[in-house]
């Protein structure tokens, strides 16, 4: 996440996240899923603008970025509504999780003060790649230095889980293995992977995925994981990889299932869904090499297709 402040608003652009690794290790009882989870951030960002106002009120201001090219491709062949469907729709007002997490750091903080914020979208919605957790990590940190709360990191950390499980990693970044129901945040060393990654026309609810899962009565663990990319040995990363939401979202949408398909046609070193979908991703061998892959998959019109890197981390 990269934090600038400006005379009249702090900016801020955040990323987006794939799932290398996640095990459903059983239900708990709050309702939630214990999870062990590898979760990297991805170069892919959203940017959100906070202005901070005298007034009490928070405006929220949410537009899809231009110039997402592959959308704007699609959109000849698909129709007129092609973003909408590529990358899903997002909830302006009081339901984004953006506007939550100003209105609960306020409240917690004792503020008479508002804010307008503007929020450009890049990374595709309902897709397991984090954004509206993201975006809302961001509005904590930009909220934070805007009012000028100075509050540590830690309180921040409380929010953030308070919001929702995804949250906290985006205030850490990098990479890290997340526990419980994701809130418990380790950070772990990480190698730049190149990937591909397509959201399908169609977004997956979260609640619905995770309702459909199973326990994994064999968990094997994140450890190897972590090794293989600390190294930065890919196809290590890629044997290593797991996703036990990955057959509870296939039932939901043929799509997962289409997608592997499309992924094994290709020669990615390795590839899977990310977090509860519909995003699936591969890992490639070089930035080339995902160049080459992201094209053809763009070829297949199998929905948004973005080009990334992993963040590396020490
Ligand atoms: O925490 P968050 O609001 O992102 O979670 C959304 C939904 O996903 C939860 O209401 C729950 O149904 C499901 N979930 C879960 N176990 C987790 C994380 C999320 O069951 N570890």
């Amino acid at each position: 996440m990269h934090l600038r402040r400006f005379s009249g608003h702090v900016e801020v652009h955040t990323p987006a996240k794939i799932n290398l690794f996640l095990e459903v290790l059983g239900k708990r009882p709050d309702g939630y899923h214990e999870l062990e989870t590898l979760i990297a951030a991805v170069s892919a960002y959203d940017t959100l603008i906070f202005e901070p106002r005298s007034t009490p009120d928070i405006e929220l201001d949410c537009r899809w970025g231009c110039g997402l090219a592959a959308s704007e491709r699609a959109a000849g062949r698909i129709g007129p509504a092609a973003r909408e469907l590529l990358y899903g729709e997002i909830p302006t007002g009081r339901e984004n999780l953006v506007w939550r997490a100003a209105a609960l750091l306020r409240e917690k903080a004792g503020l008479e003060q508002g804010a307008v914020i503007r929020l450009v979208k890049r990374i595709p919605a309902a897709a397991g790649l984090g954004g509206a957790s993201s975006d809302a990590a961001a509005t904590l940190m930009a909220a934070n230095e805007a009012w000028r709360l100075r509050w540590p990191r830690d309180r921040l950390m409380e929010l953030a889980s308070e919001l929702g499980s995804d949250i906290p990693f985006f205030l850490a970044s990098g990479a890290a293995v997340c526990r419980g129901r994701g809130e418990r945040i380790e950070k772990t060393p990480a190698s730049r992977l190149p990937i591909t990654i397509v959201r399908p026309p169609v977004g997956l609810s979260t609640p619905k995925v995770y309702k459909g899962c199973s326990t994994n009565p064999a968990p094997k663990g994140v450890q190897q994981l972590a090794v293989a990319l600390r190294g930065g040995n890919t196809t290590a990363v890629s044997r290593e990889m797991a996703n036990d939401l990955q057959p509870a979202a296939a039932q939901l949408t043929p799509w997962i299932n289409t997608l592997r398909d499309e992924f094994s046609r290709q020669d990615f070193v390795g590839h899977q869904m990310s977090g509860s979908g519909s995003s699936y991703f591969g890992v490639c061998r070089s930035r080339r090499h995902a160049r080459r892959l992201s094209a053809r998959l763009r070829a297949r019109q199998v929905g948004a297709v973005l080009c990334a890197d992993t963040i590396a981390t020490r």
